[in-house]
C-alpha cells in the first residue's frame, strides 16, 4: 500500500429539487455577483435555467448569464466568459450542466484569480496555477465527475490541441446531483457518461504497484454497479433510482477515492482519447469504448493479475477447466466489448464513426506524446510508437 493524499472538499447536495437550494449554497461560499454558465440547449429548454436565476434572485444575488458552452469546450468560450465576468466584478462561477461547462467555468475562475496572464498557459502546462475563483456546480448528465475532481480539460478549437490541467485548486465548493435532472438526456449521452464513469476507476485500477484491498472492492463495486444500472438505464431511462446510483458513481469515481493507496494512475486511454476528441470532436465516453479494447490488449501481459481479476470480479467471467490466465484476461476484455455492444456504445474507432489515416494516426500520437512529457500510462509505459500501434489496433 502506497501513502495517498485523498482531498475531497466538495459539498454534496443530493436528491430531487436539491436546484432550489443554490442561492443559499452560493451565499453559504461567499459568492455575491454570479457568472451562470451552461451549454447549448438543454438547460433552458428544460427550465433549469430559469430555477436556478429565481434561487439566486431568492437570495438576493447578483447573476448574470453565458450559455453556448459546446461539448469538448472551446477556448474561446473561455475567454469570452473571462471578459464578461471581468466587465461584471464576478466573484463566484456557477457552471450549469456537465464536464464540458464544469471544465469552462474552471477555466473561467482560474483566470479570474491571475487576470494579467493567458490561461491556455496552465493547459500547455508552462506554468501552474496560483488561486482560482470560487465555484459551485449544478450537474445535469453524470459522466465526467468534474464537480468533484480536480481536473479541467479545455480544446483550443484552432489548433485542434485538447488539453488538461489538474489541481486542487479548481475543486468545486459545492455539487448539486438531482438525478432527475438527467431524465431529459439522449441515450447516447447517457452511455457515455456510463463508459466515462467506468473508465475513471479502471484507470485508478490498472496500475503497477502495490493495491489496497478496500480501494480495490470499492472500486469492483463501482464498476459493477454502473455496469448494473447503465444496462438497466438503456431499456428504461426513466429509472430514477438507476439515474440516481450513476450520478453517484459518478462523482465517487472521479474525485480520487478509487485510487486511493494504489501508487498512481494510468491515465493512458484517456491521454488517447484526447486526441481524438481535438481532431475528430467526438463524445468522450464514446472515444474511450473505442480505445480501451486495444489498450487492453496491448499491456494486459505486464499486470496479468489484475486483469484476472478484474475478469473475474468486474465481468463475471468463469473460470472453466482448461482456462489458462490469459484466457480468462482474453475473455474479460471481449466481455467488456459485449457489454459496449448491449449500450450501443463502439469497441473501436470505426464503430465510433472515424477512420483516422495513417498521418492522421502518427499526428495523434505526436500530440500525445507532447501533452504528456514524452510518456504515459502505469500499466505499462506507453511511448509515442506505442500510442501509434494502439491507434492502428483500434481502427
Ligand atoms: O449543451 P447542451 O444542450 O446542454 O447539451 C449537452 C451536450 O450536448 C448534453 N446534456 C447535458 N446535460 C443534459 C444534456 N442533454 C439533455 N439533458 C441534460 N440534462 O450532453 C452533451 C454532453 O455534455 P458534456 O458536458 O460535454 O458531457 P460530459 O459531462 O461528458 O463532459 C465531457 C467533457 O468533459 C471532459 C471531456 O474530455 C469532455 O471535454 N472531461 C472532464 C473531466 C474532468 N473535468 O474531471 C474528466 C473526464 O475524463 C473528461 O476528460
Ligand atoms: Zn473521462
Amino acid at each position: 500500500m502506497f501513502n495517498f493524499n485523498y482531498y475531497t472538499p466538495t459539498q454534496v447536495v443530493f436528491g430531487k429539487d436539491t436546484v432550489e437550494q443554490v442561492g443559499d449554497l452560493v451565499k453559504k461560499y461567499g459568492g455575491t455577483r454570479v457568472l451562470v454558465h451552461f451549454g447549448g440547449q438543454s438547460a433552458v429548454k428544460s427550465g433549469l435555467i430559469d430555477r436556478v436565476k429565481a434561487s439566486l434572485d431568492a437570495a438576493g444575488i447578483f447573476h448574470v448569464e453565458l450559455g453556448g458552452v459546446v461539448p469538448n469546450p472551446h477556448l474561446s468560450k473561455v475567454y469570452e466568459g473571462i471578459a464578461l465576468a471581468k466587465e461584471n466584478n464576478i466573484d463566484f462561477l456557477l457552471p450549469v450542466g456537465g464536464g464540458s461547462v464544469i471544465d469552462s467555468a474552471k477555466a473561467i475562475a482560474y483566470a479570474l484569480y491571475e487576470p494579467e496572464e493567458d490561461v491556455w498557459d496552465l493547459y500547455g502546462h508552462t506554468r501552474q496555477s496560483m488561486g482560482s475563483f470560487p465555484l459551485g456546480a449544478v450537474v445535469t448528465i453524470a459522466a465526467a465527475g468534474s464537480e468533484m475532481s480536480d481536473s479541467s480539460v479545455i480544446t483550443n478549437e484552432k489548433t485542434g490541441e485538447k488539453r488538461g490541467y489538474n489541481s486542487d485548486i479548481c475543486r468545486p465548493k459545492f455539487a448539486i446531483m438531482d438525478p432527475s435532472l438527467t431524465l431529459t438526456l439522449p441515450d447516447y449521452q447517457t452511455m457515455s457518461g456510463c463508459v466515462d464513469i467506468m473508465m475513471h476507476t479502471m484507470e485508478r485500477y490498472f496500475t503497477k504497484g502495490g493495491n489496497m484491498e478496500l480501494t480495490d472492492e470499492l472500486a469492483e463495486g463501482l464498476m459493477r454497479t454502473v455496469k448494473k444500472y447503465a444496462e438497466i438505464l438503456h431499456k428504461d431511462p426513466e429509472n430514477y433510482d438507476a439515474r440516481a446510483e450513476i450520478m453517484w458513481a459518478n462523482s465517487l469515481s472521479h474525485n480520487g477515492l478509487t485510487g486511493c493507496g494504489n501508487g498512481g494512475n494510468d491515465f493512458a486511454s484517456h491521454r488517447l482519447e484526447h486526441e481524438m476528441g481535438g481532431m475528430f470532436d467526438v463524445t468522450h465516453g464514446a472515444g474511450l469504448a473505442a480505445v480501451w479494447p486495444s489498450w487492453a490488449r496491448y499491456v494486459y501481459k505486464e499486470i496479468p493479475e489484475r486483469f484476472v481479476r478484474f475478469a473475474e470480479k468486474v465481468m463475471g467471467v468463469e473460470r472453466t477447466e482448461g482456462m489458462s490466465d490469459e484466457d480468462v484476461i482474453l475473455k474479460g476484455i471481449s466481455s467488456m466489448e459485449d457489454f459496449y455492444r448491449s449500450i450501443d456504445m463502439p469497441t473501436n474507432m470505426r464503430e465510433l464513426g472515424i477512420e483516422p489515416t495513417e498521418e492522421q494516426i502518427l499526428e495523434m500520437a505526436n500530440g500525445c506524446a507532447r501533452a504528456t512529457g514524452g510518456k504515459v500510462g502505469s500499466a505499462k509505459v506507453l511511448y509515442e510508437e506505442d500510442m501509434a500501434a494502439i491507434y492502428r489496433m483500434a481502427i
